[in-house]
C-alpha cells in the first residue's frame, strides 16, 4: 500500500449547535455545545488512519495542551505524529463552527500555530515528503509552504491531491501543473475560476478550464448532488448516497481522504469516487467533524447494505 503524507492545519472545534444562523446584530442561544478535535488538515490525516491508509501528518500546535489532545485522537488512529511542530507560546488553532438545524455549518478560523506550518518547517521536514507517495494537503496553514510542498512533492515523482479549501484568491498555473487531482466543492470552483453555478454546464466549464491550466484531474464535490470527475477522458458523474444529514462538517475531508486511501491502494477511480461518496455520506450522518469520520469497516457495510459492494 502506498504511503499517503498530509500536511494541514489542527483545530480545536468549538461546536455550538443551534435552531437558526444568528443574523448580523442578533444574539440567540444555541442548544448544545461540544468541544472536538478539528481542522482541514487533522480530520483528513484522521480520516486516512480511519479509512485503513498508511499516513503521515506534518502540522504545528500550540502548547497549550489542546493540540496535543488532537495528537491523542491522531494516534488512534495510527496517524504517525512524530515531527508535529509545537510552539510552546502560541495557541493552537481553534474553529468556531456553529450547526443549524438542517446540518449546515458556518466556521470562523483563529489560526494561532497554525500559521506556524509555513515554508521553513517544510523545508526542514522535505525527508518526510520524500518518503510518501501519495501528498494530501488543504490551505488552512500557509499557502506559500504548501505550494512549495506541492512541487517538490511533484518534481519527485509523488502523486499530488490538493483540496483547494479555504479557498485562496488564486492559486499559480505553475503549482496547478504539479497537482494530479484538484478537488474543490462548488462555491471554490466559482471562486478559482468564476464560472457558472449552474449543474452541470457551469460546473463542467469550471472544471475543464481547471484541466486546461495544468491539473490532472478536477473532481467537484457537489453535497446531496455527489461528485463530479472532468479529466483528459471526459467527464462523468457520480451519485451521493442518500443520507439523512446531521451536521456536513468535515464531509470534504472525509471524501479527500477517501480519495487518498482508493488512489493509495491503486483501484480504479471510479471505485475510488464511489467509496469516498460512501465515506462522506456517513459523515455527514453524524455530528462533528473527526467524530463523525467512520471506519473502513462502516463504509464496506454500508456500501454492501446498498449493493454497491
Ligand atoms: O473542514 C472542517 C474543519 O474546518 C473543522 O474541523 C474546522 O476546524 C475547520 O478547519
Amino acid at each position: 500500500m502506498k504511503k499517503i503524507l498530509v500536511i494541514g492545519s489542527t483545530n480545536t472545534d468549538f461546536v455550538l449547535e443551534v435552531e437558526e444562523m444568528p443574523r448580523v446584530g442578533e444574539t440567540i442561544m444555541s442548544k448544545f455545545f461540544h468541544r472536538l478535535p478539528g481542522g482541514k488538515g487533522a480530520n483528513q490525516a484522521y480520516a486516512c488512519g480511519m479509512l485503513g491508509g498508511h499516513v503521515s501528518f506534518l502540522s504545528a500546535i500550540g502548547g497549550d495542551g489542546l493540540g496535543s489532545a488532537v495528537m491523542e485522537n491522531m494516534r488512534r488512529a495510527d496517524v504517525a505524529v512524530s515531527h508535529i511542530r509545537t510552539m510552546e507560546a502560541d495557541s493552537t488553532g481553534i474553529a468556531v463552527i456553529c450547526v443549524d438545524g438542517a446540518g449546515n455549518n458556518s466556521i470562523v478560523v483563529s489560526p494561532g500555530a497554525n500559521l506556524r506550518c509555513d515554508c521553513d518547517y517544510l523545508k526542514e521536514h522535505r525527508e518526510i515528503i520524500d518518503a510518501c507517495d501519495i501528498l494530501l494537503v488543504q490551505l488552512e496553514v500557509p499557502v506559500d509552504g504548501i505550494f512549495y510542498a506541492i512541487t517538490y512533492a511533484h518534481k519527485r515523482g509523488k502523486l499530488v491531491i490538493l483540496n483547494p479549501a479555504p479557498c485562496p484568491d488564486g492559486i499559480p498555473d505553475e503549482v496547478l501543473q504539479c497537482v494530479d487531482y484538484i478537488t474543490p466543492n462548488e462555491t471554490e470552483l466559482q471562486k478559482l475560476t468564476g464560472c457558472r453555478m449552474d449543474f452541470p454546464d457551469g460546473i463542467q466549464e469550471g472544471a475543464q478550464s481547471l484541466l486546461r491550466r495544468g491539473a490532472g484531474h478536477v473532481v467537484v464535490t457537489l453535497g446531496g448532488k455527489g461528485a463530479m470527475l472532468c479529466s483528459g477522458s471526459g467527464t462523468a458523474r457520480f451519485p451521493a448516497w442518500e443520507v439523512p444529514v446531521e451536521d456536513t462538517t468535515a464531509a470534504g475531508d472525509t471524501f479527500n481522504a477517501a480519495l487518498a486511501v482508493g488512489l493509495a491502494e491503486g483501484r480504479r477511480i471510479d471505485e475510488v469516487i464511489d467509496f469516498a461518496n460512501a465515506a462522506s455520506g456517513i459523515a455527514v450522518s453524524r455530528k462533528g467533524a473527526q467524530t463523525s469520520v467512520p471506519s473502513r469497516a462502516e463504509v464496506e457495510k454500508f456500501m454492501s447494505s446498498r449493493g454497491d459492494i
